[in-house]
């Protein structure tokens, strides 16, 4: 690693066209939190640089399906994620927006600059064009139908059938989703980051000199760059966006994930004005971009070729990029609801924001991709964060209160317990110190965790509990060094768990903490006054995880209602085949499970001639058999028998499948006579 004098450390810009959610937490903001909190409390000098991506093409449809403006959307979700990370004590030392006037001139002025160096190439292709909106469409604006699996309902961009991604030109029957016209081709001219003309130094500057990356980031910019780097266009026929600033060329924006990283720097300005250069020029800063595996190749490659093609600015030191966290064994999904959303988990859990950090840090998609369950979460907490780290707190004020009335004892000759638990957390700190600064988070709280395990342990061989009984001046020592040990996990938690680590803090009355003093044993002075004990954590019921399980499954129900389509219709049939079919009204006179079928209902008919009986699978779909008497259904007369569960069934009984697999039995919509044939 460079030496360097401070740190400017960025998380990737969320979207402004929804709230956050724990993917996001897990992948870049805890990470990035945890990482400037241990700077600070090194006592470096340190930034975190955040805010909202308020440009791009999913912001204006999303504003279209609403009827407002996209202005109306980021402002809408912009205070949202704002909130929720503040709520989160994600540290950002300023929390911006790209639709700033100091960001519309950063980025302007950048792009400014790069055309009159001759940095672009300006290149005419064909694109889609609606006649009636007179717009060009974005590849998200058309739809048509795949030519790779013939899904009539393929976005420009990407088909959700196949997965493929496609560009708006290759629909078959295109169509434009804002008029529903067919559009046409016209010319449309646009100007070009030639990342080719890049490819030798990226090359080096990662390949050579940038081996120590994670193994997932070099991999995947490995690959980019054995592909070799092709022209990218970095402006867009939009009307939402930082209009592109060369004559002649209205109605074009810069395109957003060209104006989105300049945000990193505008937010900057935003913060310190000119001083910002000292941020982003001296080479003694050291730069670190905090993003998701999904922002690599804008990070790696297109920004510092951006950075490069202006030549005044630094380029990142690292981009520890995460991998993805999974929900329950699925996909976290914007679109189909599929999260958990960061201000409902704090409706829901108030005051529980370090649980989450607790449990994201644990799991955090370091290096695969990670799944989040709610059961993992309550396990977490209650046998982790209530059974270890609270209980081993409690124990050591409520102790102190009881034997010394809240005022820490002096400790006296130490023996062979406490010389063994200061070596240990010493030990600990080191390896804890090692962890965070090669991004091992995961690890790192771990070890953390270790620590406070030392502490039960000593308590448990210590046993304060029996020695108070006998030798007051050994209890002293003890609950001595349990104090301390509190206030050693006060700081080796402090990154991870902020809102623990003030109250913490606050119990044992220090005036600060610094990483420097983790290790140290009189970091309470004999004498202090403890204030209250207060419970660090509380345990987690479970019908408290099995609402939140719940609610995960309605919403898979919703989604699969919604994405519920008729069957398409089977291949002819004659009328005659049809004719063959006996199809009658029957009244249910009896209806009951049948023993040891999970599925089967016996029912007993009123067929006008005799009764029938017929077994139908349809148990689960009605609990209650019983509430079936008296009604009327259609069934099939002219079946073979069959025999099942040794009961013989005379028939068939028609219901209607629902699109979660239910059925509902098939009625007539007035009384009819019991045998009436349908057809
Ligand atoms: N908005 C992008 C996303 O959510 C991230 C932008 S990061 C920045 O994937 F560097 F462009 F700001
Ligand atoms: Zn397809």
């Amino acid at each position: 690693m460079k030496d360097f004098k401070r740190t400017l450390i960025t998380t990737a810009l969320p979207y402004a066209n929804g709230p956050v959610h724990i993917g996001h937490l897990a992948g870049v903001y805890v990470p990035a939190d945890i990482y400037a909190r241990y700077l600070r409390l090194r006592g470096e000098e340190v930034l975190l640089i955040g805010g909202s991506d308020e440009h791009g093409v999913p912001i204006t449809i999303k504003a279209r399906k609403e009827g407002v403006t996209p202005q109306d959307i980021v402002d809408r979700y912009h205070n949202i994620i704002k909130d929720s990370f503040k709520e989160f004590g994600i540290s950002f030392d300023v929390y911006g927006r790209t639709t700033s006037e100091t960001h519309r001139r950063t980025a302007s002025d950048f792009f400014r600059r790069l055309y009159d160096k001759g940095e672009f190439v300006e290149k005419t292709s064909l694109q889609l064009y609606d006649e009636q909106a007179q717009q060009f469409l974005a590849d998200r604006y058309v739809t048509g139908t795949c030519p790779h699996c013939g899904n009539p309902s393929a976005y420009g961009d990407q088909c959700e059938a196949c997965g493929t991604s496609l560009n708006a030109t290759d629909l078959i029957d295109p169509r434009s989703t804002i008029t529903g016209s067919v559009p046409v081709l016209r010319e449309t001219t646009h100007f070009y980051l030639p990342l080719d003309k890049w490819q030798k130094p990226l090359e080096k500057w990662i390949l050579d000199d940038h081996q120590e990356w994670k193994t997932n980031v070099y991999g995947q910019c490995k690959s980019w760059l054995d592909m070799g780097l092709q022209p990218r266009a970095v402006s867009r026929d939009l009307d939402w966006g930082i209009p592109v600033p060369v004559d002649g060329n209205e109605g074009k924006v810069l395109y957003v994930w060209f104006d989105a990283p300049i945000g990193y720097i505008s937010n900057t300005i935003d913060l310190v004005g000119d001083d910002y250069t000292k941020w982003w020029k001296d080479p003694e800063t050291r730069m670190l971009h905090f993003i998701g595996k999904d922002n690599i190749v804008f990070h790696c490659i297109v920004f510092p070729a951006m950075l490069m093609a202006d030549g005044s600015f630094n380029l990142p030191d690292n981009v520890p990029a995460n991998e993805f966290l999974n929900l329950e064994d699925d996909k976290i999904s914007t679109s189909r609801n599929w999260a958990v959303w960061l201000h409902e988990y704090l409706r829901d859990f108030p005051g529980k924001q370090d649980v989450l950090r607790y449990v994201l840090t644990a799991n955090a998609p370091e290096t695969k991709d990670n799944n989040f369950t709610w059961k993992d979460f309550q396990a977490r907490n209650n046998s982790e964060l209530v059974a270890i780290l609270g209980n081993f707190v409690n124990r050591a004020i409520v102790l102190t209160h009881k034997y010394f009335d809240g005022i820490v004892p002096a400790a006296g000759e130490l023996t062979e317990a406490e010389t063994s638990l200061i070596e240990d957390v010493k030990k600990l700190k080191e390896e804890l110190t090692e962890a965070l600064d090669t991004f091992h988070f995961r690890e790192a709280l771990r070890l953390a965790m270790d620590m406070a395990r030392a502490g039960n342990k000593y308590l448990q061989e210590t046993e304060p509990w029996k020695v108070a009984k006998t030798d007051m001046a050994r209890t002293a020592t003890i609950l001595n060094t349990a104090i301390q040990m509190c206030a050693n996990l006060s700081i080796a938690f402090e990154p991870f768990l902020p809102f623990m680590s003030a109250k913490l803090v606050k119990m044992l009355g220090e005036d600060h903490i610094t990483w420097d003093m983790l290790g140290c044993f009189d970091l309470v002075p004999a004498g202090a006054e403890l204030g209250e004990p207060e419970l660090l954590f509380e345990k987690i019921e479970d019908s408290t995880v099995e609402a939140q399980v719940q609610k995960l499954l309605d919403t898979k129900k919703a989604n699969e209602e919604a994405a519920w389509k008729p069957a398409p219709v089977k291949e002819d049939c004659s009328f005659e085949d049809f004719e063959k079919l006996d199809i009658r009204v029957g009244k249910i006179l009896e209806c009951s499970k049948v023993k040891k079928s999970k599925k089967l209902l016996r029912f007993l008919i009123d067929d006008g001639m005799e009764k029938r009986t017929i077994l139908s699978g349809i148990a689960q779909s009605y609990p209650d058999p019983e509430a079936l008497v008296g009604k009327e259904v259609c069934f099939i007369a002219n079946f073979p028998p069959r025999v099942m569960m040794g009961i013989e069934s005379q028939g068939m009984i028609m219901s209607a499948v629902n699109p979660d697999g239910t059925l509902t039995l098939i009625s007539p919509s007035a009384e009819v006579r019991p045998g009436a044939q349908v057809g």
